[in-house]
């Protein structure tokens, strides 16, 4: 008859000859075989190689042994069942960290075979806009995630919520599926009766910035409130604070815009207007994870000036997830409870996933109509979501936030490099700049040419992109000529979209600007290599290579120094680079 022996199990057996006496840890039966895979195990203090187990990890301990035993996970043997001898067990718990060990390790060689950057990303030949960047860890964590299998967010999501919390000094963070996700949950928040007269009604009025990403501004018309889209800076990317008053009307309850690219909008401004007229003020930092703006106290990570923030994890963003996001509430706790509960279906109760009774009243709340001590799990106070990301995405995210001040210094070194090479030819292209009192976390490097260049939007992309440096529009632009919002109304047929101004700022984004890549898995030889390009952009004009008649010699025109530009050359001496 087979003999069978359990995983986990001590077993000792004879290498060599009976003196050569060797001891492992079972773990697991090749299936069909009668054989196991044994892990080597010795008696005393362990290394980094091996697993430690201690005396309560025992099931049945070996006599005459009291030291740690310690399992070397990675130098197994496999051995035939009737050569083993049987003398002692660990508990199940101990054993799932040896085999967790073994498969980490395994994870990050598969990394160093499969994704190393060395074997992916090695030339410069092409300038991607993003991409992914990860080593080991983050396989790693996917993988803990995996044996964890629990599913739903859990231990990785908690860690993640507590870390971008105390990171960004915020209340309370909430992880959902998106960016997109987020920006609804922000604004749906804001309907919340919780929040008494102050709640958004339908046909409130919301205002925003003509030019970015559409989900910024979607929420406001999914909560069938009025979108007041004032003009963007085409310097900044961002609102033209000018015109905050203009768009003010009795209707107004709420701000939300985004840091344009990582740039910080003019928060002192915004926060000012907001808090003259009792506003709320969502950040959409889905792009300016990292970014600083000045404060009382010092430079302060955007995200934690307004009521509420938002942050998105997918892969071109500062960290990712795969698909991913969350809402920062600053401080209120009324609007924790409303995010909370959007988030989850809508219900009042807020224990987590798996657990149960955290408040202690489960089966005794009186609420409402309802029947006395209806099981609170499935008391609904908001008409609410599943917003909720997985495990494995959070699992992503804490191996990421590790390797978030790198990111940022990286971000922010490209972005210098790229501003030095478009530096040269500040005749031709309007040169982006940081908000004042702001250190951006880039997002991207927006290029926007100067209206007078000899050249359009679309003979310096197609260059670009001919040369494999990606461009990206800078998002949808001027949104009230998308489709999507041509005369949008609102449920009782109303106009569900208001603009202020002329728009010729969001406009001129729209018709002349992009922007190209900073993302960290960029390294400075790329941006040589964009630098490169661009001149050779400018000396085909000055050729007449791109086709534009009546160019004479563009390249040393835009070298030759006008005094305005001696001008602006010594004030970044005095300033520092970044300040202009
Ligand atoms: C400013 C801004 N807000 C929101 C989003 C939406 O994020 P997600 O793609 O995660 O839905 C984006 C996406 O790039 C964005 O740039």
């Amino acid at each position: 008859m087979a003999i069978s022996i359990a995983p986990g199990a001590v077993v000792a057996w004879e290498a060599e000859s009976p003196s050569d006496r060797r001891l492992g840890v079972v773990l697991g039966e090749l299936s069909e075989t009668a054989k196991y895979v044994v892990a080597s195990a010795s008696w005393g203090i362990g290394g980094d190689q091996t697993v430690n187990i201690q005396a309560e990890d025992f099931v049945r301990r070996p006599v005459d042994e009291d030291d740690d035993l310690q399992i070397s996970h990675l130098d197994t043997s496999t051995l035939p069942a009737d050569s083993l001898t049987v003398v002692g067990q660990i508990s199940g718990p101990a054993l799932s960290r040896a085999l967790r060990a073994r498969i980490t390790d395994t994870s990050r060689w598969f990394y160093e075979t499969y994704h190393h950057p060395r074997r992916t990303e090695a030339n410069t030949s092409a300038v991607p806009y993003s991409g992914r960047v990860f080593d080991h860890r983050e396989l790693e964590f996917a993988v803990e995630a995996s044996l964890d299998f629990w599913l739903t967010l859990g231990r990785f999501g908690e860690r993640l919520q507590r870390d971008l919390a105390r990171y960004l000094g915020v209340r309370r963070t909430v992880l959902v599926n998106s960016g997109s996700s987020a920006n609804l949950l922000a604004v749906s928040a804001l309907t919340s009766s919780l929040l008494g007269d102050r709640a958004l009604r339908p046909g409130d009025e919301v205002i925003t910035t003509a030019c970015g990403f559409p989900t910024t501004v979607n929420p406001i018309l999914q909560n069938d409130c009025v979108a007041v889209l004032v003009d963007t800076d085409p310097g900044s990317g961002n609102v033209d604070v000018t015109q905050l008053e203009a768009a003010l009307t009795e209707r107004t309850k709420a701000v939300i815009l985004a840091h344009a690219l990582g740039n910080p909008f003019n928060i002192d401004a915004v926060l000012d207007f907001c808090r003259r007229h009792e506003l709320w003020l969502v950040e959409d930092t889905c792009d300016a994870l990292g970014s600083t703006y000045r404060s009382p106290a010092g430079p302060a990570l955007v995200g934690r000036f307004g009521d509420l923030s938002t942050l998105s994890f997918y892969p071109a963003h500062h960290i990712t997830m795969g698909e991913g996001g969350a809402v920062n509430v600053v401080s209120d706790p009324m609007l924790v409870r409303a995010v909370e509960s959007l988030r989850d279906w809508g219900r009042d109760c807020w224990c987590d996933s798996g657990q149960d009774n955290i408040c202690g009243k489960r089966f005794s709340w009186q609420l409402g109509d309802l029947p006395q001590g209806y099981d609170h799990k499935f008391v609904y106070s908001h008409v609410g979501y599943n917003l909720k990301p997985t495990d494995w995405q959070a699992a992503i995210g804490c191996a990421q936030f590790e390797k978030l001040p790198e990111f940022n210094r990286l971000r922010r070194r490209n972005w210098e490099l790229l501003r030095e090479a478009f530096g040269r030819y500040e005749d031709l292209f309007e040169l982006p700049y940081p908000e004042d009192g702001s250190d951006p976390s880039w997002f991207g490097f927006k290029v926007l040419p100067r209206p007078d260049a000899p050249f359009g939007r679309s003979e310096i992309v197609g260059f670009f992109e001919s040369h494999r440096v990606q461009t990206r529009m800078i998002f949808g632009g001027n949104l009230i000529r998308q489709p999507a919002y041509w005369d949008r109304v609102r449920a009782d047929g109303t106009p569900a979209v208001r603009t202020v101004g002329q728009m010729t700022g969001a406009d001129r984004i729209m018709n002349s600007g992009f922007f190209i890549g900073v993302y960290p898995g960029l390294t400075e030889a790329h941006i040589e290599r964009v630098g490169n390009v661009l001149d050779q952009f400018v000396d085909g004009l000055s050729a007449g290579a791109v086709a534009m008649p009546g160019v004479v010699d563009l390249r040393r025109a835009a070298r030759d120094l006008s005094p305005r530009r001696q001008a602006v050359r010594d004030l970044r001496e005095q300033t520092g680079p970044s300040r202009l």
